[in-house]
């Protein structure tokens, strides 16, 4: 669906936010609210932006159409959190109301240094009074800066980038800064677009974090998508990591299913060189429902990782939610660490655990069958694995066969059909349901399942089937 991205002001959002009250308090009253999770408080909602740390408070902004549940004008709506289950909602940080940006202020991070948050996004414009195709004429996307002590009072924006000043090889879709530094010096990644067809991460650096000069770009030998969105650098336990969403990959067997693909390459770089070696591309999520991740690294040195629990334009939506003025929520926050061979797992971040009601246990052979509440996590730990049947809730299904583990919400996905993955084996299974979102990590959180889900919400069971396999159940009603 194609939506308006106009330009607004804070006067203009705070005029038309009090003109949408009842729909708003329609949101807030419907069933399919999130009980866990971040979500729009009214509108549409996609990537995670500037996520940091000020004092004990995790700000997290997000790419925000309040007025328009299939999204439009974008700006960067912002809530607050203590402990990832709570989330308070503060007014919007940026719109787009100047001439860098006045098209949507879409993605971006934070970068502290001696208590200054510096916040970088690209200043979208599009033009239609001219020849535009939006890919090669017709469009800005521009590099942005503000700063803040607090998270909430920032500085005016200054212009630091524009397509002039990317390499002359790349169209106009240059987009999602991500800032870190590296042995004193700044470093600044940008998702791109090769004129000729080509994904690729922009490296630029700086000295004094506001003129920027280009460096090299990260790509593969051979072209893997047109488009590489979001680029995130992190570095759990000193192992360098490139996630990126690459659009225009094709499905291969199991894997990039999804209409775009988010994963990562294992990245070996002395930054400040000429030389990278980038490993095999590997997919963050296996779900239907997840895309533009951004991480960043708390105050206890840990990696958090929070995606966007949606995907642009896919064959399956989310109606019932839509129905009722909101759209997307974003993932539960992860705590990001290497594995073996060059994985990185993703595992639920500690706090969650405060949520957890009375411990429900059990023994299983064969099979069981649990009754289970709308808000539960369950963890299943396996002695032994055959092939098996596991149902979740009312009828959405993980299938384990000849080593592929498989997700089916065909009865309760509105047009989400299977997804899967290969698996020698299966040691866990833990799974967070909330309203109408799964999310599935396996074994040590090498593989996730991530998806929106809709059924009735009642009478919900767990229920395995099989011919061996064995282990141990633990389960909680989770209490936000
Ligand atoms: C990813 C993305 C980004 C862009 C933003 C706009 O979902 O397309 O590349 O900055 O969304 O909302």
């Amino acid at each position: 669906m194609q939506v308006e991205r106009k330009p607004m002001t804070r006067e203009m959002y705070l005029e038309k936010m009090d003109e949408i009250k009842t729909i708003r308090e329609q949101v807030q009253k419907d069933d399919k609210r999130l009980g866990y999770h971040l979500q729009p408080p009214v509108g549409w909602l996609n990537d995670p932006n500037g996520l940091c740390q000020i004092g004990d408070s995790y700000h997290i902004y997000f790419q925000y159409a309040p007025f328009n549940p299939y999204g439009g004008t974008g700006l960067w709506g912002h809530m607050t959190t203590r402990d990832f289950i709570h989330y308070e909602e503060q007014e919007p940080i940026i719109y787009p109301d100047c001439n860098w940006d006045r098209s949507g202020a879409y993605s971006g991070c934070a970068y502290e240094e001696n208590g200054t948050y510096y916040f970088y996004y690209t200043g979208n414009v599009k033009y239609t009074d001219r020849e535009y195709d939006y890919i090669t004429a017709g469009r800005e996307q521009n590099v942005i800066l503000i700063s803040t002590k607090d998270g909430f009072r920032f500085t005016p924006k200054r212009f630091l980038m524009g397509n002039q000043d990317f390499p002359q090889d790349m169209s106009l879709h240059v987009r999602d800064p991500q800032v870190f530094k590296k042995d004193g010096v700044a470093y600044m990644l940008l998702g791109a677009r090769e004129l000729r067809d080509k994904g690729c991460v922009l490296l630029f650096e700086s000295r004094d974090l506001v003129h920027w000069k280009y460096k090299l770009r990260f790509t593969t030998e051979t072209p893997f998508g047109y488009m590489w969105e979001c680029p995130n650098y992190v570095e759990p336990q000193g192992q360098g990591y490139l996630i990126c969403c690459p659009q225009g990959v094709e499905k291969k067997g199991l894997d990039y299913a999804n209409v775009h693909q988010c994963g990562y390459f294992p990245l070996t770089y002395a930054f400040g060189e000429e030389n990278y070696q980038l490993g095999a591309f590997r997919q963050l999520d296996r779900g239907f429902d997840f895309y533009a991740p951004q991480a960043f690294r708390d105050s206890r040195g840990r990696t958090i990782l929070l995606g966007w629990m949606g995907l642009p334009d896919c064959e399956y939506d989310n109606k019932p939610t839509v129905e009722k003025g909101w759209q997307h929520a974003l993932t539960l926050p992860r705590e990001l660490v290497p594995g073996e061979q060059g994985k990185l797992l993703q595992k639920p971040l500690e706090e969650l655990k405060a949520m957890r009601g009375e411990k429900r246990e059990g023994y299983f052979y064969r099979k069981f069958q649990w009754k289970v509440p709308l808000l539960f996590e369950l963890q299943l730990f396996f002695k032994k694995t055959g092939d098996f049947s596991l149902r979740i809730r009312e009828n959405a299904w993980l299938e384990y066969r000849k080593q592929v583990l498989s997700l089916d919400m065909s009865c309760c996905g509105r047009g989400r059909t299977t997804r899967g993955v290969k698996l020698a084996r299966i040691e866990k299974i833990h799974i967070f349901s909330d309203s109408s979102s799964l999310e599935i990590f396996i074994n040590q959180g090498e593989e996730v399942f991530t998806t929106r889900i809709y059924d009735s919400m009642e009478n919900l069971q767990v229920e395995l089937v099989s011919q061996e396999s064995e282990g141990r159940g633990e389960w909680y009603e989770l209490r936000p």
